[in-house]
């Protein structure tokens, strides 16, 4: 009980204190719940896998990491295999798929590539320290310090994480979605352009300025530099409309308004924005395939025989764990895989289908 107590007092705590900051747009709310420096989800803790909140890709199966890390290899080696480029990860967690990545890439090319993270989490900041070490990675808070070089980057869960604007269509009227103070939505301010066209009334859109603004800069510099980058995620591959925000905690769905500052906010990833996003940076986007469909053609179900033949004992566990990240009614066509290239070259896989 000792623990129990502290942690609910600072909990209800950050309730207060977002109470008293509302009336504030969901945008808002969401980024504080997230990112805010004191309270922020995203600021403390290390709440991925069995032990955490959700269990993501790269935590289910090594196969995942690997198989981003090979098809990055095949680009490097197409590009010319430039001494000069970076593997980078934005919002890598406990450094899992940069762990497999990396020596997927390292034993498919025999080169080895420094690495950068991206991330704002400090737990997440030792937690990759600690497996990345022979990496020697370096940190930084946004992507705008990544070095001016080709870069190799791979996204997984980072963009559900970031904070969505909501509007509301009324007739021919479009408004901005708020929290109350009492935590509850409702319309906020009238906005003067309509927001998304063939949406029936009363209809919520989402927008994610800061995915896109993140997917324009990675386009500007794939464009500049040359690299590319895989940006997995679970949305839609076509842009929609609907409230998708929502809270796990404990493996669990609770209620957005649950526990704030202790519960994960995700909102669905709009892929068709992210890649106008990137090709409005200047790159060309592919996709965004099915995650079923893009291990597969990468070579997902060959790379698990050899692993169950190297260690037979395992071989029910590593075709459960493929199966969870393939199969359509797991993972395999919730979550999509988005690549970005410099303009003219051609995808190692096909990309296209859904
Ligand atoms: C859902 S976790 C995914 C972790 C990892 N990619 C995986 O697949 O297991 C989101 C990651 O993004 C980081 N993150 C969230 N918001 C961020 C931001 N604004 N800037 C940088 N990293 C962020 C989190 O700390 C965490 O590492």
């Amino acid at each position: 009980m000792a623990d129990v107590a502290p942690a609910q007092a600072r909990v209800s705590g950050f309730r207060d204190i977002l109470s008293k900051r509302c009336p504030m747009t969901v945008h808002d709310w969401m980024h504080a719940c997230l990112a805010d420096p004191d309270h922020g989800y995203y600021r403390k803790g290390v709440r991925v896998g069995a032990a955490g909140d959700f269990t993501t890709a790269p935590e289910i199966s090594q196969i995942f990491g690997e198989m981003l890390g090979l098809v990055l290899a095949q680009i490097w080696l197409d590009q010319g295999a430039d001494p000069n480029a970076i593997l980078a990860e934005l919002g890598p967690g406990r450094g899992t798929l940069m762990h497999d990545a990396a020596r997927a890439f390292a034993k498919a090319t025999k080169a080895r590539l420094p690495v950068h993270l991206v991330e704002i989490n400090e737990s997440f900041r030792a937690a990759q320290a600690a497996k990345l070490a022979a990496y020697a990675p370096t940190w930084h808070d946004d992507i705008a310090t990544l070095p001016d070089a080709p870069i190799l980057l791979l996204a997984n869960e980072f963009f559900d994480a970031l904070p969505v604007r909501q509007f509301r269509r009324v007739g021919a009227k479009w408004f901005e979605r708020i929290v109350t103070p009492d935590f509850q939505f409702a319309d906020g301010a009238e906005v003067a352009t309509p927001v998304a066209h063939d949406v029936p009334d009363g209809a919520i859109v989402e927008t994610c300025p800061a995915g896109e603004s993140v997917a324009r800069a990675i386009g500007s510099r794939i464009a500049q530099h040359g690299g590319a980058a895989l940006i997995v995620d679970y949305g839609s591959p076509v842009s929609g409309w609907g409230d998708t925000i929502q809270a796990v905690r404990d493996h669990k769905k609770v209620d957005v308004f649950d526990r704030p500052g202790e519960t994960d906010l995700t909102a669905h990833v709009d892929f068709t924005a992210l890649a106008r996003a990137a090709q409005q940076g200047g790159c060309a986007a592919h996709g965004a395939l099915g995650q079923g469909d893009f291990l597969r053609r990468a070579g997902a179900h060959a790379r698990a025989a050899a692993l169950s033949a190297a260690n037979p004992a395992a071989r029910t566990t590593i075709e459960t764990a493929l199966r969870r990240l393939i199969e359509p009614t797991e993972m395999g066509t919730l979550f999509r895989v988005l690549l970005l290239l410099p303009k003219g070259s051609a995808p190692p896989i096909p990309m296209d289908g859904h």
